[in-house]
């Protein structure tokens, strides 16, 4: 069904209840910052939904209103916010023991951050290798663990008087896995559920719950989960928006920023090795091969549909593409993600880049958990469903909006084709910047 414009939103009116399986360095720092901000102990940097404008009409007209006031978006004191763990800490000693944020700066936040308490997991050793934890559900199926999710679900809506609720998937990422019979109808998967299927992994199970209760999801992780037919297929019947996966935050964040840059001036490529040092939880959890290999397989997508190189062989035919993570604890959340990259320009003269991005990952992650929650409601109250393909922006691996297309990475487009989809949804012309009003 195509994009309608002009579309009757809901009002954004009640509570917003933000579900999070998995409270770690994300989830707490995300949940943290939302509160300070609250506070007014801080600003909202990073985040597109709290600081970002948005040009309408021709640029005499000289009208960008902030995206917060031009869209009707739940506000942050409208938010509860709630999740699962397979660690019983709550978010209070969660984000104590991320060590993202300062001590002083949790310590304003204490009383609030330690009423949120995660519920208990649905987890699966097998998915996350290097994850040992113990406040996990048992179950005599995976059908009768998704019911125990749902009845949380319930729970957690009617405790904090939520009027509507959407989730983000901030769990540790799990192993690498094709899709399997299972994943190819609802009817499978719910078999599948029933016979505790070995294919049919614990972020899936969230998933299948959350969805059949009308929730729309959001996965920052790589695993396989929103991009199997049986999702898709629940998310349809439900006319429910998703969207995923892999939030787009440190060295994929810049080289979707380089790529395009490089291709706008036909630069060649010839090289671009990656490697990234990285001490937290994620870091232990990648350091296991399999769940470092959906990893892998996210981060090595992006710069093949950028530079085309069916289309541009001299320049982008040949690339050496290599990416590597190394877990190495005294960096904590503060990794390190250094680029080498060796180009060519005209003559085929080389030239080489050196990136080394000393960046905070939780600090780049936190504010994308904010605009994809607050825009997926928007999504739910504006009619939309399925993929939210308008949201590719915050994603390393974004999820198309029908198989078969290729998937949209070039930040600058990301950016493009988010904004003109709320201009559409409000009624108002896309901008194509072609500015022809302006000549003589
Ligand atoms: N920080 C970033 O910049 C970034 C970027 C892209 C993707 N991600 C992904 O986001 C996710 C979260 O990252 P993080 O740094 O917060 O990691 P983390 O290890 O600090 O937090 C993940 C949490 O998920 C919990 N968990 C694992 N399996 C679970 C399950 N089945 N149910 C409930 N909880 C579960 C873990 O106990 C842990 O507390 C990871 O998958 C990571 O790869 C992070």
């Amino acid at each position: 069904m195509p994009l309608e414009s002009n579309v009757d939103i809901r009002p954004a009116t009640g509570k917003l209840g933000i579900l999070l399986p998995g409270m770690g360095a994300v989830g707490t720092t995300f949940i943290a910052g939302c509160l300070a901000i609250r506070k007014g102990l801080s600003s909202p940097i990073g985040s597109l939904t709290q600081m970002g404008t948005i040009r309408l009409g021709p640029r005499t007209d000289d009208n960008a209103p902030l995206i917060n006031d031009y869209v009707p978006l739940a506000q942050l004191d409208d938010l509860a916010f709630g999740g699962w763990d397979v660690f019983e800490d709550d978010a209070y000693v969660a984000a104590s023991r991320a060590g993202v944020l300062d001590g002083h700066m949790l310590e304003q936040l204490g009383d609030e951050l330690r009423a949120i308490k995660p519920m208990p997991a649905v987890f699966e050793q097998a998915y996350v290798k290097r994850l040992h934890g113990d406040h996990v559900k048992s179950g005599a199926s995976k059908w009768d663990l998704a019911q125990q999710l749902v009845d949380d679900i319930h729970r957690f809506s009617e405790e904090n008087g939520c009027d509507r609720l959407v989730a983000v998937w901030c769990g540790s990422t799990e192993v690498y896995r094709e899709p399997s019979a299972v994943h190819q109808s609802v009817e499978a998967f719910e078999q599948g559920l029933r016979d505790s299927a070995p294919e049919i992994a614990p972020s899936q199970i969230y998933a299948y719950a959350l969805l059949s209760q009308g929730i729309p999801v959001a996965n920052g992780a790589p695993n396989l989960n929103l991009d199997t037919p049986a999702m898709l297929e629940l998310a349809r019947a439900g006319r429910v928006p998703v969207t995923g996966k892999d939030f787009k935050t440190g060295q994929t964040l810049m080289k979707t920023i380089l790529a395009p840059g490089f291709k706008a001036r036909m630069l060649g490529v010839e090289g671009w090795y990656s490697t990234n040092i990285l001490g937290n939880r994620d870091g232990e959890v990648l350091d296991d091969p399999e769940s470092f290999k959906a990893k892998e397989v996210s981060k090595l997508g992006v710069l093949d549909t950028i530079f085309q190189p069916e289309t541009y062989p001299d320049l982008y035919g040949d690339i050496h593409h290599v990416v590597r993570i190394n877990y190495y604890p005294p960096r904590g959340d503060n990794k390190e993600g250094w680029d080498n990259i060796d180009i060519f320009g005209w003559l085929g003269y080389k030239m080489q880049i050196k990136v080394d991005f000393l960046c905070r990952d939780s600090i780049l992650a936190a504010p994308l958990v904010l605009d994809l929650a607050l825009f997926l409601d928007l999504a739910q109250r504006a009619g939309l469903h399925g993929v939210q393909e308008w949201l590719s922006f915050y994603w390393k691996s974004p999820q198309p909006a029908q198989p078969g297309l290729y998937p949209e990475h070039d930040i600058f487009i990301q950016l493009m084709k988010l904004k003109n989809t709320l201009r559409h949804l409000m009624g108002d012309d896309p901008i194509t910047h072609l500015g022809a009003e302006y000549y003589d």
